[in-house]
């Protein structure tokens, strides 16, 4: 039996795989990813081994702790203080305290309950097309997956401006005001309805959504409505966040804004379980004394030394830096491309987190355009992937030690296939 059909008929067949031809990865290092046949990929894809896979020092704090103690956190331990301070450090102010959880998922779901709270309301916005976790209280706020649930009453969904995709050519003052508009819209219905507003939940890349390019101050704009109507404003760096975006640590920098609620998972452990949630003392200090929040493996010792190992190594090799050289070279070339195939749209994205828009030459989406490329460029061992309402931008978001000349072979790979798509 093959290690699919096994799969299939134990973890069943429904969540997803990549590929028409799924990947069985045996090892990775830094960039690079070797199957189980020992043919290399390069990884163009991957988020969550921010500092690259099996990155060394990361594997050996996990190894040196997990040999000395590993256990939960209703004993004191000096590490996991230590990796509180140094993560707090990272944060503009007020955002002085944390929460440890174990994903995305339950950091989303954590500051939820603490934004209903603290607001005295249920009414939560979310972006119309957008994932952030699968717990109960998330699946009734999913627009970008499947998820039975449906919206549940107290939702309101907004569509997220994209001057690159939806609103392209628009003048952008007036897709602000629209935007604007429906945000104002969504409030007022919350508030008719009883149900108030608790809080704002975004992504602050909104790749989900296909790596929007928002109208200048959209952002500040909808969060300032928000916090006027009562409701807190909850920053997803799961995507965006520990320098993914170059510039900056956090995604909200970007932003010009400070958030009140901070969640994180996917690289904060580099492929360790760990996520959390980022808030003021204030808002602690309500939540605090009136719920008792146990997470047995939330930011355990050995999870704390990996968060520690992961923060030493951006620093020490200065990732930011090179997220962001790396990634400004790649939308460079990544134009280039868009010169020559008139089927491609302008470079998205921020730091190492690049995509285009893939059209059927018409100007519509296409999706299934946008899959043979991803699968071309994977016929060529480099992977990526696609995102967005319709499938159709393609999504290259690599480990942050990817530099210039995994960019020119990733660049190369593009080429062949947008080539060979004309
Ligand atoms: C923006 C965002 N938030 C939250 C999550 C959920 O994180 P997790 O899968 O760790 O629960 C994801 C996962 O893809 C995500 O992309």
């Amino acid at each position: 039996m093959t290690t699919l059909s096994r799969r299939q008929s134990t973890i069943g067949p429904y969540s997803p795989l990549f590929y028409d031809e799924p990947l069985e990865f045996a090892s990775a290092s830094g960039v690079w990813l070797t199957d189980i046949h020992g043919v290399r990929y390069l990884d163009g894809y991957n988020n969550v081994p921010q500092v690259g896979h099996a990155h060394p020092r990361v594997v050996e704090a996990l190894s040196e702790q997990a040999s000395r103690l590993n256990i939960h956190t209703r004993y004191l331990n000096d590490r996991v203080v230590e990796y509180a301070e140094r993560l707090l450090a990272l944060f503009d102010s007020p955002l002085d305290r944390v929460m440890f959880t174990n994903s995305g998922s339950e950091s989303n779901d954590l500051a939820l309950r603490i934004a209903t709270q603290h607001s005295g309301a249920r009414g939560i916005l979310i972006s119309d097309f957008s994932y952030h976790g699968h717990t109960a209280a998330l699946a009734a706020l999913t627009t970008g997956l499947a998820a039975r649930e449906g919206l549940g009453a107290h939702v309101r969904t907004i569509r997220i401006p994209d001057l690159d995709g939806a609103d392209h050519g628009r003048d952008p003052g007036t897709v602000l005001a629209e935007s604007l508009a429906e945000v104002d819209a969504a409030i007022a219905s919350l508030n008719e309805e009883g149900h108030g507003v608790a809080a704002w939940l975004f992504d602050s890349l909104f790749s989900t959504e296909g790596l929007n390019r928002l109208p200048e101050g959209y952002v500040a704009a909808v969060g300032a409505r928000v916090r006027a109507a009562g409701g807190l404003l909850i920053a997803d760096e799961v995507q965006a966040g520990f320098g993914r975006t170059g510039a900056h640590y956090w995604g909200y920098q970007l932003h010009g804004l400070v958030p009140d609620l901070v969640t994180m998972g996917k690289p904060m452990g580099n492929g360790h379980p760990l996520g959390g949630v980022v808030l003021p003392a204030a808002l602690l200090d309500e939540f605090g004394p009136r719920n008792m929040y146990f997470n047995t493996f939330g930011g355990n010792p050995v999870s704390s030394a990996v968060g520690l190992a992961v923060l030493d190594v951006l620093r020490d090799e200065d990732l930011l830096a090179r997220a962001e050289s790396t990634g400004t070279a790649v939308r460079e070339q990544l134009a280039l491309l868009g010169e020559r195939f008139d089927f491609i749209g302008p470079p998205k994205g921020a730091g190492m987190f690049s995509g285009f828009a893939v059209s059927d030459g018409a100007g519509a989406p296409d999706a299934a355009r946008t899959k043979r490329l991803v699968e071309s460029v994977k016929a060529d061992r480099i992977l990526i992937s696609r995102i967005g309402r319709h499938d159709n931008v393609l999504k290259m978001r690599p480990p942050l030690p990817f530099g210039p000349d995994e960019a020119e072979l990733l660049i190369a790979a593009l080429d062949r296939a947008l080539s060979a798509s004309s």
